[in-house]
């Protein structure tokens, strides 16, 4: 085992450029799932992966078709059946790109800057699919895969993966595992590796004010009509308190509280003011009064405004008084919100205070579940063990922000837990211009997941 592990990390210790050589191909796939004339590149993407898969010698290789972009599936379950099943989750989708004029190289043409490799999606998270890849290939090709694997890729993370939900429903048998590999969550910082254990969920809104039925003259109307941006402005401002707390009815019911134990460990995290001051280049913080910085981000929901678009924005001025005016409102939720519970409040909120002077529309786009997830499981400590021994220490444990609902879905319809890691970093610039990959950390994480399975 020793000697069959030593040589795994040899090969892939070789195989550097190549390994490099894969995920600029990957990168290249223009793969933004949100697009809907993204549809070709979605496919291409798709067939890639399917493509990748059967080079690392699985069998059942398929692109399933959904009714959005498709789920390519593979596995390799030779290894007996005294040995666990990993279910091994990634997704070949990226988010938008815009703007395009702060990218200072072309967002689908990789390109490697001192130890960074820029491109949409580079971390986020075709560099953590194809460093999965490659710690299986380095594991196969020097004598098998050590445990049974079955390996799901979807193409609608970054959209809330809507139409996966359906997919694990209707194969529960095929995805059947002991539990899951997800390495779309990142670390703290580059020497410090990571374990998170909680998510939060998410549910995104478009808000449309309606005022007079056409643009108007600013100086003929302004005055006697009621102007739609400043009723948006208002109804959005009302959203949050002095305090921080969001003033949508009934919103903190269901909020799972913080206990004494938990907050202590929050405390000693290496995540405090300066680090979200240093990652962000904002002036100073904000936020829920009462909680320190990592809580407000892992374990409280919030209210962000991610778009606002109304009147006149291009150069120069023009008086005008817009007869529409929108905003793009998510939510960030803990357990135990539900998405369809926010949007009962959001209404219920915009009842009570929209004006009588316009009228408004909620869209409600997508939505995911927030979770939390069982540290004790044996696989847990085979991650803990395979980081100590690249990185040298133990990781961290964390709850983070950001989202990824298929954790919530594979709990609830094949009841197995989902082991959340990776190595993107905080400043990987995700879903921002410069997106980018730090290699060396890249590497140490292909070295990670070869002792991880090994550990297995
Ligand atoms: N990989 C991210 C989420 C993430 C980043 C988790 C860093 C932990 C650490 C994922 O691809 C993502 O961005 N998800 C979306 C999901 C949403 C559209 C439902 C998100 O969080 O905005
Ligand atoms: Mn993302």
């Amino acid at each position: 085992m020793a000697e069959y592990r030593a040589a795994a990390l040899q090969y892939a210790q070789e195989q550097r450029a190549s390994f490099l050589e894969d995920l600029k191909t990957f990168v290249r796939i223009p793969s933004i799932s949100t697009d809907s004339d993204s549809k070709l590149e979605m496919q291409r993407a798709a067939e890639w992966v399917a493509q990748e898969l059967r080079k690392l010698g699985m069998n059942h290789v398929a692109i399933y078709p959904t009714e959005g972009h498709p789920v390519v599936y593979g596995d390799m379950l030779n290894s007996g059946p005294d040995r666990p099943t990993v279910l091994l989750y990634g997704h070949y989708d990226v988010q938008p790109v815009e703007p395009l004029e702060l990218w200072q190289s072309p967002p689908f043409e990789p390109e490697q800057r001192g130890e960074n490799l820029y491109g949409r999606g580079a971390s986020d998270m075709k560099g953590q699919v194809i460093a999965s890849m490659k710690a299986i290939e380095a594991l196969v090709h020097n004598g098998g895969f050590p445990v049974n694997l079955k390996y799901l890729i979807e193409g609608e993370e970054e959209i809330g993966s809507t139409n996966l939900e359906g997919f694990i429903a209707t194969h529960k048998e095929l995805l059947t595992s002991d539990f899951a590999l997800n390495p779309d969550a990142g670390m703290i910082a580059k020497d410090t590796p990571t374990i998170t254990y909680g998510l939060r969920g998410l549910a995104y809104f478009e808000l449309r004010v309606y005022g007079p039925d056409h643009d108007l003259h600013s100086g003929l109307f302004g005055g006697v009509i009621h102007n739609p941006a400043q009723v948006l402005c208002e109804l959005i401002a009302g959203m949050h308190d002095e305090n921080g707390h969001i003033t949508l009815p009934g919103y903190y019911d269901s909020v799972l509280p913080i206990s004494g134990e938990e907050h202590a460990e929050f405390t000693r995290l290496p995540m405090d003011e300066t680090y979200y001051l240093r990652q962000s280049g904002a002036a100073a913080l904000f936020g829920e009064a009462g909680y320190i910085p990592v809580e407000r981000v892992g374990a409280r929901p919030t209210l962000e405004v991610n778009g606002l678009l109304s009147g006149f924005t291009g150069e120069g001025s023009k008086t005008v008084l817009p007869a529409m005016a929108m905003a793009k409102i998510s939510m960030r939720l803990v357990p135990n919100q539900r998405p369809e519970e926010v949007h009962q409040q959001i209404l219920q909120y915009l009842e009570a205070h929209a004006p009588a002077t316009v009228r408004y529309e909620v869209k409600y786009l997508n939505s995911g579940l927030p979770s939390i997830t069982n540290r004790d499981m044996p696989a847990v400590s085979a991650l803990s063990q395979a980081m100590e021994s690249v990185f040298g220490k133990r990781p961290f444990y964390r709850r983070e922000g950001g989202s990824i609902p298929v954790t919530a879905q594979i709990s609830e319809i094949l009841g197995i837990d989902s082991v959340l890691t990776g190595f993107g970093l905080p400043d990987d610039n995700l879903h921002a211009p410069n997106e980018k990959i730090h290699l060396p950390t890249f590497y140490r994480g292909i070295d990670t997941l070869i002792h991880f399975f090994c550990n297995l």
